[in-house]
């Protein structure tokens, strides 16, 4: 498959505008997830053109999805770009602990880079801000390790003020924002992504498939796995939950005139939208990152997103609560 890379921030790094996302393949969050099923959906997408994989220290109790990356990947790693973050973790209880100073962000990279059977973390994120921990002194490892060569860009994730990112950037150089982004939340657009635009950083939303609903394979009566992580936020609940099913019931008509998959159509909308890099796309199943992959050949003509802009203003923004995984 070709697909144009693009470059983030200012660096000489290459992505392809679908990254693979690497969290539901821990089965933290996702149901019936198994680590063969797991190996083949990397494997999937590294045959399927992508070469970004996104992961965290974090994605896995112990470090599973980093470990997988390297396991499946490893004998392609000059061919991949690996992203990942630190300042989140598990404790004894599982439960998740937020710790972003300099001494733990040290450790994490560290073990990170282990735990990835190699020298370079190609793209590196400071997960969250750390509300305990000024901005600053996270950035300033992040410089430390700029500067070491263990890592050979930086992001920030899950940061919600341009004030935040300002203070980061006055330490250390940002290349990329992970902030959640679809067609039904996108506050981004109001203050952050103008901003990134301007600063050339790089946007790479999570969530482009809004946790797998704008891929319309849940259906209305679906019955939820009691472990299914889902059913917790607002848009998979009553009132917008149905809102949602009517809207992508107006998406199927288009997706459909254009040959593709609504899947395809939500990450192609998505990567043609001005500012957006690279969509990370979750799987946990082979097939669901070879459908999405397909995104990065489809250019959907401009009556298409003329048609789905308007849907998505006749649906109204979701009841949005972003979730650190
Ligand atoms: N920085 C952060 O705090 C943060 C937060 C969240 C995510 N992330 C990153 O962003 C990535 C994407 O987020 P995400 O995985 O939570 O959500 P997502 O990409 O919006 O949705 C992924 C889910 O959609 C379903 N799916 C995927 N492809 C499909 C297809 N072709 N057909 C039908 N269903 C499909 C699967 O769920 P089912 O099969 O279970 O339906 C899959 O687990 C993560 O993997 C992670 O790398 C980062």
């Amino acid at each position: 498959m070709m697909s144009v890379l693009r470059k983030i921030g200012a660096t000489d790094i290459e992505v392809t505008p679908v990254a693979m996302g690497c969290w539901p393949i821990t089965g933290i969050t996702s149901v019936d997830v198994t680590r063969d099923a797991s190996l083949q959906t990397l494997q999937a997408a590294f045959d399927s053109g992508i070469n970004f994989f996104d992961t965290a220290y974090s994605y896995g109790y112990e470090g599973e999805s980093e470990r997988m990356i390297a396991e499946v990947l490893g004998a392609h790693r000059d061919e991949i770009v690996i992203a990942s973050k630190c300042g989140l973790s598990w404790n004894s209880k599982r439960e998740k602990v937020h710790d972003a100073r300099p001494e733990v962000i040290r450790r994490h990279c560290d073990e990170s880079l282990q735990r990835l059977n190699t020298d370079r973390i190609d793209l590196y994120y400071l997960h969250a801000p750390d509300p305990e921990t000024p901005v600053e002194d996270s950035a300033e490892v992040f410089k430390e390790l700029l500067d070491s060569g263990k890592i050979r860009a930086v992001g920030v994730s899950n940061f919600h003020t341009v004030e935040l990112f300002e203070r980061f950037r006055s330490v250390c150089p940002i290349a990329t924002a992970q902030p959640h982004y679809n067609m039904l939340q996108r506050e981004i657009e109001d203050s952050i992504l103008p901003w990134c635009v301007t600063n050339q950083v790089s946007v790479i939303p999570y969530w482009p498939l809004m946790k797998g609903f704008l891929a319309g394979k849940l259906s209305r009566d679906h019955s939820w796995d009691p472990k299914d992580g889902r059913q917790k936020y607002e848009v998979f609940q009553g009132r917008e939950w149905d809102k949602t099913h009517d809207f992508l019931d107006e998406l199927r008509p288009l997706a459909e005139t254009a040959g593709i998959s609504l899947a395809q159509l939500t990450i192609a909308w998505t990567i043609q939208r001005p500012g957006i890099t690279s969509a990370l796309c979750g799987a946990k199943r082979p097939e669901q990152i070879q459908e999405t992959a397909q995104a990065m050949e489809i250019q959907l003509p401009a009556a298409t997103i003329k048609a789905i802009d308007e849907a998505i203003v006749r649906r109204g923004p979701v009841i949005s609560r972003p979730a650190v995984t």
